[in-house]
């Protein structure tokens, strides 16, 4: 188990002003953001990182979405912090996102859903280290 996750503040979410209350939520939520950027992915970008996608109907859409302005990314430290932080976030579809989640807080749809986190503790440092160096991440 990984003390580390690794989280985008989505598009959407950056547009909407939301970013700031986000970020706020998820320091509430105990989490010490230890490398936190500001960037604008290329479709390049976007597709190698979401490529596990690649062969599902959504894909385009959301690497055109992923594109479309500039997010937030951010490396996350807490005990246990991949699975809590899914817990923090809520499902993918907003409607289902449970109460006091930040997608249930903050999206508006199942692809402008606000923000992304880490499913796997081997994700988590994929992810990191496709945003931040080494030495971001120390
Ligand atoms: P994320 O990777 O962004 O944290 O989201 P997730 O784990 O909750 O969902 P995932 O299955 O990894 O899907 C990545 C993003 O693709 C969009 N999606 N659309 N139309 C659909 O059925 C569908 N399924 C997924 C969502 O925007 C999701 O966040
Ligand atoms: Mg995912």
């Amino acid at each position: 188990m990984s003390n580390r996750t690794f989280t985008m503040i989505k598009p959407d979410a950056v547009a909407n002003g939301h970013a700031g209350k986000i970020l706020d939520h998820i320091i509430q939520a105990g989490f010490k953001v230890v490398a936190l950027k500001y960037t604008r992915l290329t479709a390049e970008q976007a597709g190698a990182f979401y490529a596990v996608h690649k062969e599902r109907p959504f894909y385009g859409e959301l690497v055109s979405f992923m594109t479309s302005g500039p997010i937030y990314a951010a490396i996350l430290e807490k005990d246990n912090a991949v699975a809590d932080f899914r817990n923090v976030i809520g499902a993918t579809n907003p409607e289902q996102a449970a109460e006091g989640t930040i997608r249930r807080l903050y999206a508006k749809s199942i692809d402008a859903n606000a923000i992304h986190g880490s499913d796997s503790d081997e994700n988590a440092e994929i992810e990191g280290s496709f945003f931040f160096s080494a030495f971001e991440r120390f």
